[in-house]
Formats: structure tokens, sequence, C-alpha cells
């Protein structure tokens, strides 16, 4: 989605903002511009196409002043054109501003605008904003943006400068992240904390409804009545190597090899021998874990088929019945929910429209949500009851590797929570499954080592139209994400299927050369997954099977096999993951395609 960035302080503001929308770029983006206050007029710069578009315009025509906004646009109304881009302003240019999000009735506004003598030049639905604030402009730009968005409905983080005050950068976000950034003697907004990283690991995390005035002297903020409020300062404590490439040809590849760290990063003083499992931000009882009757996983794309496999886990470990929904359905299949349903909403943003929506949806009927997020302070964090923080570090790579790998490990550690809580299972068998978790950040360093045989396979058949994933059981759930990983990156059609499910449909598709890869690490289903497997090579399928160590026999069925390290059944979507995202790594690179950002995505769907 959209990025925003603004500055005020003493430096060339053109710079700074094009650096911090480089770190916005993972969200996804088809254009980008900046405004800046030159002399007391604002200056404008905007193009189709990627940052080094603007960059070029910017070293050809620079801008020089202290004080500006930058934006990069992900087309929602109106196609990526120059015109529609980001920032737009009033008729006389002197107020512009950047957007993140959609206004929902900006229609009806545009229509009173245009009745009011205002005219349009974009198609956007943001550019009733600079007109809009114009209106009320009536010498104080706080108190015109404050009386702007009490008229517009809809998600919005706006950055707002003006010529006839100089000297401001006005900001207010609803439903669409926004920070501030407190440097010295210089301050910043952007959408995301690694726009501002380089220059401060101070930053406010602001709520709905809250106003930002930066002027060189300070920053201020305000609710929506104008009341000053006081906010605590967040300290970044992750450095911001962490969202750089750090010697890997891309952010995906980087990521890849994180996640032994993160998963140990997210079980840390959570998940202890000898000890209860601790989770400090989750405050049910015991009592209201006993009453809990449904838990629903709600969540999009990646996050979703987490969801999957947390269904699987919290099902065997504490026997409460799990349904998982994709948010997007789940907000409008009125579900039945009461208040001993439990949510769960994963979302590595934390800021994805519809997984918002769905957990209002649920809250309003009375049920608990737990947020499962990786971004402090986030939306969803901020309106769930209770949350579990994954510790997978900024993800940059639009395709979700290391976020997905936590929030499996969250779901492991939700089950083992309520199963300790509601006494499922044994004291020693807790304490034999969390011996069993403690020890997969080592396996899944060995996992790693595959690469080779990984690269080879994909070399073989990158090329090819369509592809298909078989597992059964957890091995289905992490089918599905392997599935959508190539689908995402090396845009090769492919489809994940219960290996069961086969023959009554799929196996119509198989002919000679068809390609699949088939997952075969669940002990008790393996011998039924090598009958599906010998059905698609009788019909001419080129197999690569995934299966544990020990499984050596597999190699008289399969064309190629990558072995796991021996682990609990239980436990193998944390490994089986890691060969399938470095298939589709490595068969996007051989396509030469844009790894980190593949076309059409967005990193953060923060519209429906
Ligand atoms: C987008 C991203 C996916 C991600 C999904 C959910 O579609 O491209 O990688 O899985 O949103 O995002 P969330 O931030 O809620 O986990």
């Amino acid at each position: 989605m959209c990025g925003i960035v603004g500055y005020i302080g003493k430096r060339q503001a053109s710079p700074i903002l094009v650096e911090g929308l480089s770190k916005l770029e993972y969200r996804g983006y088809d254009s980008a511009g900046v405004a800046i206050i030159e002399e007391d007029e604002i200056k404008t710069t905007k193009c189709k196409g990627r940052l080094l578009n603007l960059e070029g315009k910017l070293s050809n025509d620079p801008i020089k002043g202290n004080i500006g906004i930058g934006h990069t646009r992900w087309a929602t109304h109106g196609e990526p054109s120059d015109k529609n881009s980001h920032p737009h302003s009033n008729e006389n240019e002197s107020i512009s501003v950047v957007h993140n999000g959609i206004i929902e009735n900006y229609l009806q506004l545009r229509e009173w605008l245009t009745s009011k003598g205002y005219k349009f030049v974009s198609e956007t639905d943001t550019e009733v904003i600079p007109h809009l604030v114009d209106y009320y402009y009536k010498g104080d730009l706080l108190k015109a943006v404050m009386a702007a968005t009490s008229k517009m409905e809809g998600s919005y983080a706006i950055g707002v400068v003006c010529s006839k005050e100089p000297d401001k950068v006005v900001a207010v976000r609803k439903d669409s992240p926004l920070i501030v950034g407190i440097g010295e003697d210089e301050y910043f907004i952007a959408s995301d904390i690694p726009a501002v990283l380089n220059h401060t690991r101070n930053v406010y995390l602001l709520n709905d409804k809250e106003f930002v005035l930066m002027t060189k002297d300070g920053v201020k903020l305000f609710n929506e009545d104008g009341e000053g409020i006081n906010k605590e300062v967040y300290h970044v404590t992750w450095n911001a190597d962490a969202a750089e490439k750090g010697g890997y040809e891309h952010f995906m590849l980087k990521e890849i090899h994180e996640q032994p760290k993160v998963m140990r990063d997210t079980m840390t003083s959570r998940v202890m021998l000898g000890k209860n499992i601790t989770l400090d931000d989750i405050k049910m009882t015991k009592e209201e874990i006993h009453n809990i009757n449904k838990v629903y996983i709600v969540a999009c794309g990646t996050a979703y088929h987490a969801g999957i496999v947390g269904k699987y886990v919290i099902e065997k470990l504490a026997r409460i019945p799990v349904e998982v929904d994709i948010a997007s359905e789940f907000r409008y299949r009125n579900p039945i929910v009461d208040k001993n349903t439990l949510m769960i909403v994963i979302s590595q943003s934390g800021e994805t429209a519809d997984t918002l929506a769905a957990l209002r949806e649920a809250k309003s009927q009375g049920a608990r949500v737990i947020a499962v997020t990786n971004v402090v302070g986030s939306s969803v964090s901020r309106e769930a009851d209770d949350i579990l923080y994954t510790w997978a570090g900024p993800e940059i790579a639009v395709a979700s590797t290391k976020a997905y790998e936590t929030q499996l490990v969250a779901m492991y550690i939700i089950g083992l929570f309520f199963a300790e809580n509601k006494g499922t299972l044994s004291k020693e068998k807790i304490e034999e499954l969390k011996a069993e978790m403690l020890a997969l950040p080592e396996k899944a360093e060995e996992c790693l080592k595959h690469k080779e045989v990984v690269q080879k396979f994909a070399s073989k058949t990158y090329m090819h139209k369509d592809m298909f994933f078989l597992g059964r059981g957890l091995d289905y759930a992490v089918a599905m994400e392997g599935s959508l990983k190539l689908k995402e990156i090396s845009y090769i059609h492919s489809e994940a299927y219960a290996g069961g499910e086969l023959k009554h449909g799929p196996i119509a598709l198989i002919e000679k050369g068809t390609i699949v890869i088939a997952l075969a690490t669940q002990e008790d289903l393996f011998e039924k997954m090598v009958s599906n497997i010998k059905e698609v090579k009788t019909r001419g399928a080129k197999v690569l099977a995934l299966a544990l160590e020990g499984h050596e026999d597999i190699e008289k069925t399969v064309d190629s096999t990558i072995y796991l390290p021996k682990v609990n059944s239980l436990f193998t979507p944390l490994l089986s993951v890691i060969p399938l995202q470095l298939y589709s790594y490595y068969a996007a690179v051989q396509k030469g395609c844009d790894v980190d950002k593949p076309r059409n995505l967005a990193k953060s769907v923060t519209v429906e």
C-alpha cells in the first residue's frame, strides 16, 4: 500500500524524503512524489514508476528546502500516472497533501466541492483532501485539517504542508498506520519505522484521530477536540540493519535465512523448560480458557495459512474446536459468535483492512480477541484484548517468509498455553513438546543447507507453467503456503491439494512431465502419501518429495527428495516450509522476476 513520509528540520528535505520512501518500497507502489517548501512556495515533483524515476527528475531539477512531504502510491482510485501520483494540491498550490488509505465518501465530497467552484485534475479520492483543507483554511493549518477530516469517511494517514504557514507539517491518522520520528532539532512522519531509523530511534506511535503539528521547535499532539495530549516515546530497539539486505541478493533470501533466529526470538522468555508458558500480553484466566467453546482464526494470505496450521495444532493440543476463516469472508458471513468465542487474528503488519474489520465484527458480537502480529502498536494490536507479538523484525520482501515462521511458532505457543491451562496434556508430555520446540531453530538451520538440491530442481523446472503441491494433514497446510509463495514471486500457476482429494478431480490434469511437489513428513500418513505419489508418477509426473530422515525408501518412488531432520510430526511445518520458500525463490530468480517486489502485490493491504 502507499507509503508516506514527512520532514522538518535544518537539512535538505529532498534526499531525506526519497531515502525514507525507499525504506517503504516494500509496501508496494507504482508511482512516487514529493512536495517541498522552497522559499515560501510549494514545489512538487511526482511521476509514475519506480523511485529511481523520481530521483532522476529531482537531480535534473532539484528542490531546495527543509520542509516537505513524500509519497509512494499504490493505485486504487485512478490508474498509475503522473497526474494521479501524490502529493495532491489545491488549485493555487498553497496546500499539498500525501495520503495513504481510501476516502470512502470522496464522490459526495467531490460533488460538493465542485459545486463550490473547486476544480479536480486527477481521478483520485485523495484530491478532495487539499480542496477540503483549502475550504476550511482561515489562517490555521491544523484547524483546517481538523475540520476537513471531520468530513472524511474511510481510512487515512495524511501529511499536509501549506505555503502560507511554511514552518509546519500537519499529520493525522485513522485506520492507516503513521508514526512520528523525533530527532535532534528535526522531526519526521512516516507510515512505518524503517523510514526514519537512519535518523532516530525515538518515535510516537499514533492512535486514530491523533493530530500532529510539527515545527522546527518540536512536535505537538492533539486529540480531535484540539486538546493537547501527551504520549510516551517508543524507543526502537531493533537495528536499522534489520531493514537492509546485509549481503544477500534479495531481502527474501535474507529473511528466509533469518528464520532460525526469529523462531528463537519468538520463543524466548515464553517457552522455557520446567516453567509454564509465559505470555505477558495475554491476560486470560484459567477459567476464561476453560470456557472457550470455539476458536476462530482469521487472517489473509500467508497469515491465513499459518492459521490452518494453528487449527491442527490447537485442536490437537487443547481439544478446542477451531475454524479458520479468510478475513474478507468472515466479516460478511454473519458468523456465530458469543462471549465464549475466542478469535485469534493473525497479521504480520497488523494493518490489513479485512483482518481489522473481522476483528471489529467479532468484538462487537462479544468475542474476545487475541492478536498475533509483528508490529508493535499496530491497529490490530491496539484493538485486540490480548496480544502475542511475533518477533520477526521488519519483513521487507513482499512475500512473507520469516513472519509466517514466527506466526507458526505463535500457534504452537498458544496451543501449549491452552493445553497447560486446560490440562488436556500431562506435564511430562508438555515438557517433551517444549523440548522439541526449543530444538527447532537448529533443525531449521539444517534445512537451509539443502539450498543446492532445491536450486537444482528449480533450474530444471522453473519454465513450467503449472505445478501441484500435495500433502496430507499438516503437510496439506504447508502445501498451500508453498503454492502461494510460488504464485506470488515466480508467477507460476500452482495448486495445492490434500493427497486424498487427488482422485476427486485434479488427477485429470496430471500428464507426462507435470511437476508435483509432494510433502510426506507426517509419520502416520506416510504410506498413504506414498500411494498418492505413485498415482501421479504412474501418469508421468515428475515428483520432488519432502520427507523426514529415515524415510530414504521414498527415493524408489520419486525423482528427487529433500530430507528434513527427524522431528515430531506435529512440528514439521516449521521445517518443511523452508525448502518450499527456497524453491519459489530460486524459480523466481531463474525467471528473472522482481523477487522482493512482485507485480501487482502489496505488502500491507490497508484497503478492502
Ligand atoms: C498481503 C501480502 C501477504 C500477506 C497478506 C496478509 O497480501 O502480500 O504477504 O500475507 O497481505 O498481511 P498481514 O500483514 O495481515 O499478515
